[in-house]
C-alpha cells in the first residue's frame, strides 16, 4: 500500500511540467499533463527579459518628474547601421491597470517588436504607481502623498518629464511619434491641450488607441462610477490609497486562480473591456500576469468624475475646494481645441469605455488640420472581427487587421 502510494507521487512529479499557456481554455486546469500546453516565457516575466527573450536589445533610463516620482522607461534602440526610419522615435504610452509589458507580452504580434523590425526606435513609457515606476525622492509607496494624485497631476508632470528625456537622448527636435493606449491617450490630451506650444516642440504626431476623453460607458462602469465616491471615501477611510498594491501577490494568485477557472477569467475580460473575440486562449496567463497593476485610488475617482459627468474636465474637489483650486466652483474643462498636432485616433466598435459618438466629439474639437479616425478592423462589419479596448495590443490577427493601417499612417509622418 504504501509503495502504491510512492510510485503514484514519483509518476505524478514524473509529469510535471512548468506549462503555463494553453490553446484552449478547458485545458488549462490540467495544463501539467495535457499536450495542448506549453511552456509561455511571458507570463510573470518581466518587460526588460521579454525584450530580450525576443531577440531585441533593452536600455533602461530614469527621469526624475517636477513633483518627485522616479519613472524608468526602456529603449529597444535602432540598429546604428539601419537607416530606414532615419531613427524615428516613438514613445508608447500605456494603459490604466497596465505598464510597458502592454506592448511586449504577446511575442511577435507585439507592437514594441513590429516598430523594432521597422526600424523605428522604440520608447516605452512607465507610469508612477506601476512596478517599474514606483519610487519617490522624497515619499515611500506606503505613504498617503506618494498616492495623491489625478489623471491632471500625472499628465502635467510625467508626460513632459518623459518626452524630454527621449527628445534629449535622441537629440531630435520636434520629432517625436507618441501612441498611447486609453489613459496614454487620456494623458497626453490633457497635457497637450494645456501646454500646446511646448508639445510641438517635443511631438511629430499622437495617435491614440481607444482615445478616452469623452467616456461613454457601458452602464455597469456607470453604476460603479456613480458609486465611486463612497467606495473611494471608504478606502481611503480605511488607510488605503491605492489599490492591487501588493502586485506581486495579486499576480501570483491571479495565475493560480485563472489556471483552475480560466473560463471566468476569460469572461471577466469580456466584462471589463469588452467583448473580443479576437483574444487567443494561450495568451490568459500572460494577461493576467501584466495586467492589474497599482493605481492611486484618487486617479480612478478621477476617471469616475469623467465617466459621470461626461465632461473631459480637471479633477472635481467639491465646491470649496474647486474654489480653493481653480477659483472657480467647477472643474475647469480640457480644451481640446488648442491641439494642433496631427492627431490619428483608432477605436473598437465593442469597447466598453467609449462610443463613435465620443471619439467623433474629440475629433471635432481637436484643432488640428491634420486629424483622422478609424473604428478597427476598417471596413470589416463581420461581429467576430471587431475590436475591444484591449484588443488593440492582443488581437489574433492584428497584424492584417490593425498594423497595416497602423504603419500606413506612421509612413505618411516620414518627413
Ligand atoms: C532606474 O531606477 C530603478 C529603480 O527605480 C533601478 O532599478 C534601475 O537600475 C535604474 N536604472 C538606471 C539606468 O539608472
Ligand atoms: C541607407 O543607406 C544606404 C547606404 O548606407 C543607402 O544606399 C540607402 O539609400 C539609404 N536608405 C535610405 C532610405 O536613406
Ligand atoms: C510569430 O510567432 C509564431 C510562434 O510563436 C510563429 O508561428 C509565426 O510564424 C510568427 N510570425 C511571424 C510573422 O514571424
Ligand atoms: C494631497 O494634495 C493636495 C493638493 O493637490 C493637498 O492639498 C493635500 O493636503 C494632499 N494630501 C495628502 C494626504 O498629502
Ligand atoms: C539634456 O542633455 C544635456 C546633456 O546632453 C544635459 O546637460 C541636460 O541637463 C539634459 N536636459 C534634460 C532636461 O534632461
Ligand atoms: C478653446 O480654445 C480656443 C483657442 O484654441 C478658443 O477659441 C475657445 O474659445 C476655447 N474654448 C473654450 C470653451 O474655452
Amino acid at each position: 500500500m504504501l509503495l502504491l502510494v510512492f510510485i503514484q507521487v514519483t509518476q505524478a512529479s514524473a509529469v510535471r511540467s512548468d506549462n503555463n499557456a494553453c490553446s484552449r481554455l478547458y485545458d488549462y486546469p490540467v495544463m501539467d499533463k495535457s499536450g495542448n500546453c506549453y511552456v509561455n516565457p511571458n507570463v510573470m516575466a518581466l518587460t526588460p527579459s521579454m525584450i530580450k527573450q525576443n531577440g531585441y536589445p533593452v536600455l533602461s533610463y530614469n527621469v526624475t518628474t517636477r513633483d518627485g516620482y522616479n519613472l524608468q522607461l526602456f529603449r529597444i534602440p535602432p540598429d546604428e547601421k539601419d537607416n530606414r526610419t532615419n531613427k524615428q522615435p516613438v514613445l508608447l504610452e500605456h494603459g490604466l491597470f497596465h505598464d510597458s509589458s502592454s506592448w511586449v507580452f504577446v511575442g511577435n504580434r507585439s507592437l514594441a517588436f513590429n516598430l523594432a523590425d521597422k526600424g523605428y526606435d522604440v520608447w516605452l513609457a512607465n507610469q508612477r504607481g506601476s512596478r517599474y515606476s514606483c519610487t519617490h525622492r522624497k515619499f515611500k509607496t506606503s505613504s498617503f502623498q506618494y498616492w495623491n494624485y489625478s489623471l491632471d497631476t500625472m499628465a502635467s508632470n510625467d508626460i513632459p518629464a518623459l518626452l524630454k528625456l527621449v527628445a534629449n537622448v535622441t537629440e531630435k527636435e520636434s520629432a517625436i511619434i507618441y501612441i498611447g493606449h486609453s489613459r496614454g491617450a487620456t494623458l497626453i490630451f490633457m497635457y497637450a491641450s494645456e501646454h500646446p506650444a511646448e508639445t510641438q516642440k517635443l511631438l511629430k504626431c499622437m495617435v491614440a488607441l481607444c482615445p478616452v476623453a469623452y467616456l461613454d460607458a457601458v452602464w455597469y462602469i456607470k453604476l460603479l462610477s456613480f458609486w465611486a465616491p463612497s467606495i473611494g471615501r471608504t478606502l481611503l477611510n480605511l488607510r488605503i490609497p491605492a489599490i492591487f498594491y501588493n502586485i506581486n501577490h495579486v499576480h501570483t494568485i491571479l495565475c493560480k486562480f485563472c489556471s483552475n477557472f480560466p473560463y471566468v477569467c476569460r469572461l471577466l475580460i469580456d466584462i471589463s473591456t469588452g467583448v473580443t473575440w479576437q483574444f487567443l486562449p494561450d495568451d490568459l496567463l500572460a494577461y493576467y500576469t501584466h495586467d492589474f497593476s497599482t493605481e492611486s485610488v484618487k486617479e480612478l475617482l478621477h476617471y469616475a468624475q469623467l465617466v459621470t459627468t461626461g465632461k473631459f474636465q480637471k479633477y472635481d474637489f467639491g465646491k470649496w475646494g474647486n474654489l480653493k483650486a481653480y477659483g472657480q466652483e467647477n472643474p475647469p474643462q480640457y480644451n481640446l481645441t488648442n491641439i494642433r498636432l496631427p492627431v490619428f485616433m483608432y477605436y473598437g466598435k465593442n469597447d466598453v469605455f467609449i462610443k463613435e459618438k465620443s471619439v467623433r466629439k474629440v475629433f471635432d474639437e481637436l484643432g488640428s488640420n491634420e486629424k483622422a479616425f478609424w473604428k478597427i478592423p476598417v471596413g470589416i462589419n463581420e461581429e467576430k472581427y471587431q475590436f475591444s479596448h484591449n484588443d488593440f495590443i492582443w488581437a489574433k490577427q492584428i497584424n492584417e487587421l490593425f498594423y497595416t493601417n497602423l504603419f500606413y499612417v506612421l509612413d505618411s509622418q516620414k518627413k
